[in-house]
């Protein structure tokens, strides 16, 4: 049975895939179309000033309001703008409705090394009400952190789960060489199908819940957008398939950190983003260390923000296309607020999940963390990089001192001084790229750092300005071992 109408026809999609190369319907191609004004209000879900910009004289304009815009467009603008596959063969995907608008989203995305298009679900921008519970899901915001936040390791085997529309699969693309793909909802397995003949993707899209498509089996990679949505499992409140597995509170994202492990490899990574509850009283480390007690996985945990549960509930009422003022919204927002009070939630966390199947037999780490500033986009690099200085660090717990660090090239020193004062009160360096994390050191440490430059150990160093400070040796390198730990650990201190 076919459950969204398309038809993954291999000719007709190269075709497609063609027809939009030539009209340059891309991501820098419409950014260049629209201009940076009626891009950005794209972005923000407005689209008068892009109707103010396209025509009707151009394939790439057509292809942005029967697309984008959501248009009726005639079928004769169409076979121009589509002139390998015409408008008949749109029809035959089953991307043609009958009064001439687009039946899916249809939407160019890019990576560093290549263009793709990805096809989901008409957004709320264009069909104007609710979202229908089997709805599935174009790029969000949420795909594109993970995306950004994705190690992008070589990898030979990488499992997408929960893939929606395949955004991950296809920034996986470019660095694994075999991807699994699965989802529970029917019909995201058929986009997925379809996306993967659209972008010349051979993936394997597998149907089920959580890892039941995977059983048994392992990868070097696995990254999740799961379906993290806190929501009440009342009568009246709809289960968007898209966004809530229709688990009782944070219970999907738990069994997804306490699944992963029979499925890394030794030294596979897992990354994913998820919501926890606070209850009162506690705070969101003990909650996500409980969640990671029975495994043996490395974690880093990165919690990017938190919201009390009226704003968690305003949010994703609205995200499903309620209004307030509605019945609907108020009963919604009610069932809410009951169910958080039912197991006293106070807030609720969001953020990112690294885990990581320890390549050896050694204590593993665990570093939960609070980091809301901005990062580099992608951050990925950077995340990999402290990753792998994470398990260094944990594979030679005792070396740290030994070796010649020298000072990352991104990392800057300010200091501050009561006014007058010889010395200063405060130190700060603070990483330019990467997570953008800023710390505050002493004077030893600072003296460290401005000559470590790979020629000393720390050790040596340490030991040298010990002497120029007038300071114990012994105490000061028992002092600054887990220093220079973190300093590793966050780049700050690099190999020579
Ligand atoms: C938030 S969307 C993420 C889509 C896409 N991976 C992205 O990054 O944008 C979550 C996806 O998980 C799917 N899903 C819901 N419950 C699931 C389950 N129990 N097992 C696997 N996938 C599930 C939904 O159908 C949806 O496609």
């Amino acid at each position: 049975m076919n459950h969204t109408g398309l038809h993954a026809d291999p000719e007709l999609l190269t075709a497609l895939a063609a027809d939009l190369r030539s009209a340059a319907f891309t991501v820098d191609g419409v950014q260049q179309r629209l201009g940076p004004v009626a891009a950005a209000a794209l972005h923000r879900e407005q689209v008068t000033p892009a109707r103010r910009v396209v025509t009707d004289d151009d394939p790439l304009d057509v292809l942005i309001r029967f697309f984008t815009l959501g248009d009726a467009v005639p079928g004769e603008l169409l076979d121009v703008a589509v002139p390998g596959l015409r408008s008949h063969g749109l029809r035959e995907l089953g991307l043609l409705a009958d009064d001439g608008r687009a039946r899916f989203d249809l939407r160019p995305h890019a990576d560093d090394t290549h263009d793709c298009w990805v096809v989901s679900d008409l957004s709320e921008l264009v069909t104007g009400g609710p979202l229908p519970d089997d709805h599935v899901l174009g790029i969000g915001g949420a795909s594109t952190t993970l995306a950004s936040w994705t190690v992008r390791r070589p990898a030979a085997g990488a499992l997408d789960m929960g893939a929606g529309c395949g955004v991950q699969a296809l920034h996986l693309g470019a660095h694994c060489e075999r991807i699994i793909a699965t989802d529970l909802s029917a019909r995201a397995v058929e986009i997925l199908r379809f996306n993967a003949v659209l972008n010349g993707e051979r993936w394997d899209v597998r149907s089920g819940s959580l890892f039941e498509p995977v059983a048994g089996e392992r990868f070097d990679l696995i990254v999740s957008n799961p379906p993290f949505v806190i929501t009440p499992r009342v009568a009246g409140v709809p289960l968007f398939e898209y966004r809530d597995g229709g688990m009782v509170g944070d219970c999907l994202v738990r069994t997804v950190v306490q699944q992963v492990e029979a499925h890394l490899e030794p030294g596979g990574v897992a990354q994913l983003l998820g919501n926890w509850e606070v209850p009162g009283g506690t705070d969101w480390q003990d909650v996500v260390r409980e969640w990671l007690a029975p495994t043996e996985l490395d974690a880093w945990v990165v919690q990017r923000e938190t919201q009390d549960p009226a704003e968690y509930a305003e949010l994703w009422i609205r995200d499903g296309g309620h209004r307030p003022g509605t019945e609907a919204y108020e009963r919604m927002y009610a069932a809410w607020l009951d169910d958080f009070d039912a197991r006293g939630v106070a807030s609720i966390g969001f953020g990112v999940i690294t885990l990581q199947r320890p390549a050896t037999k050694r204590r593993r780490f665990q570093v939960l963390e609070e980091h809301r500033g901005p990062v580099a986009s992608p951050v990925g690099p950077a995340v990999d990089a402290e990753l792998a200085a994470l398990t260094w660090c944990a594979e030679h717990p005792d070396e740290v001192l030994d070796q010649n660090w020298r000072v990352a090239d991104d990392v800057t020193e300010e200091r501050f001084a009561a006014p007058g004062a010889d010395d200063p009160s405060v130190i700060r360096i603070t990483q330019g790229g990467g997570l953008g994390r800023q710390l505050h050191i002493d004077t030893a440490i600072s003296a460290y750092l401005s000559v470590a430059d790979g020629d000393l150990t720390a050790r040596q160093a340490l030991v040298a300005i010990a002497t120029l400070l007038e300071r114990d040796e012994r105490d000061l390198l028992e002092r600054a071992q887990p220093i220079v730990t973190r300093l590793v650990e966050t780049g700050f201190l690099v190999r020579t």
